[in-house]
């Protein structure tokens, strides 16, 4: 039995002609409906304009290309099943890069200029404790796709994740690396200490190996832009601890794994959130093996949607869905069918933006969905409710090139 861990196509050519331009169209006033943004067109259907803010350059893309790819997915998948009751959706890309203020000028110009009805973004929590106020002040409801740090849901009125916390996903890896190795009592923490959801995954971390009794040997910081982790490797590494637990994101998470490793350490190895990504296997290569992470997202969860997630995925990426791409797809869908409940009352494409973005927030924190994730909802606060987690396991191919998460049973 797989173990879980319970807590508490195409639309018609012309109206895509017209939805590809949207983010082209001229700036309208704050009165402007959304049928007016991003349209060129006149007397046709014009797309619903949804922004999608994550990291398409930097090292964050190492996670921000997974999130682009689910929400295109999404894009295409909710289309294909007629939008928003007959209205497409268009998908409004703006690059946040990997920091503040990358993250602000993106959700500045999905906004003002391309007058979005919503956000799916940004990647990081870092970037989200910048950004998402801008957006709360606007009125412009927020989907965190990735941002999993303590307090993002209480940023604002107008902000709400899919991405499950760190309170509830981080402890499953100890629980899982203690059930693979019993044996293990002393632990290493590392953690980007320049970094929001490191931070805050950390401490989660940390309160986990106290409650299990295990004994907290040493509490290694470090950057995120760091490459060179000799130091802090060592230091631990002379304590001997059998699990070491790294808070990071994909790059430099990665390169502590390898180094860890070429320092001799032979123990079990934690990645958090940060690291749940494909794209650390070419940083760490055949040393990523056994490295164990928790998840959000199953492939094989069994539901129409997934399966057709899965595979819309698979077609195109040759591999399974990772967390990330599941979590945009999930963003852009809760967008979706919030839309989709509104309009069943009044054509949202005749709302007042505006009017439309507070209606929108509202109808978000109201409803349930059905998604790859599971079935989901929110706290009045925006938090996501989510049943079931898992643990991967990475599994390098004996070359040591390519690899797989394994899920755990
Ligand atoms: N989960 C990571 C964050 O919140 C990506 O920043």
């Amino acid at each position: 039995m797989r173990k879980t861990y319970p807590c508490i196509a195409f639309v018609a050519p012309c109206v895509f002609a017209l939805a590809a331009c949207t983010g082209s169209g001229p700036q309208s006033g704050g009165n402007s409906s959304p049928g007016e943004s991003g349209s060129t067109g006149k007397g046709s259907a014009t797309a619903i304009a949804i922004g999608v803010g994550v990291a398409q350059t930097s090292n964050v893309a190492l996670l921000g290309q997974e999130q682009v790819t689910g929400a295109k997915l999404a894009e295409k998948y909710f289309n294909e099943k007629g939008g928003i009751n007959g209205t497409p959706i268009k998908l409004v890309f703006q690059d946040t890069g990997g920091d503040e203020a990358g993250a602000i000028n993106a959700f500045q110009s999905l906004i003002g200029k391309d007058k979005v009805v919503g956000i799916v973004g940004p990647t990081l929590s870092q970037q989200a404790f910048s950004a998402n106020p801008i957006a709360d002040r606007a009125k412009v409801p927020v989907l965190g796709p990735s941002n999993t740090a303590k307090g993002i849901p209480q940023i604002g009125e107008f902000v709400a994740r899919v991405s499950a916390p760190v309170s509830i996903v981080a402890p499953n890896a100890v629980k899982a690396a203690l059930e693979l190795d019993p044996k293990i009592k002393k632990v290493a923490v590392f953690f980007a200490q320049n970094d929001a959801f490191s931070k805050s995954e950390t401490e989660i971390f940390q309160k986990t190996v106290k409650e299990q009794k295990l004994d907290l040997a040493t509490v290694q910081k470090f950057q995120t832009t760091d490459t060179d982790f000799q130091t802090q490797a060592t230091a631990a590494l002379n304590l001997k601890p059998d699990l070491a637990i790294i808070s990071g994101l994909a790059a430099d998470g990665g390169n502590l794994v390898r180094q860890l490793r070429e320092l001799g350490y032979k123990g079990t190895i934690i990645g958090g959130n940060g690291l749940n990504t494909s794209n650390v296997l070419p940083v760490c290569k055949a040393l990523c093996d056994g490295v164990l992470i928790a998840q959000a997202y199953n492939p094989e969860y069994a539901s129409s949607i997934n399966q057709a997630f899965r595979k819309a995925y698979q077609a195109q990426s040759k591999k399974e869905p990772p967390q990330f791409s599941a979590q945009a797809f999930t963003g852009v869908q809760v967008f979706v069918e919030a839309l989709k409940a509104i309009d069943g009352q009044s054509k949202v494409s005749q709302k007042p933006l505006a009017e439309l973005r507070v209606a929108l927030n509202q109808q978000i924190l109201k409803g349930k969905y059905d998604t790859p994730l599971g079935e989901i909802s929110f706290t009045p606060e925006g938090e996501i409710v989510q049943k079931d987690f898992y643990v991967a396991q990475i599994k390098m191919d004996a070359n040591g090139t390519n690899g797989k998460f394994a899920f755990l049973k």
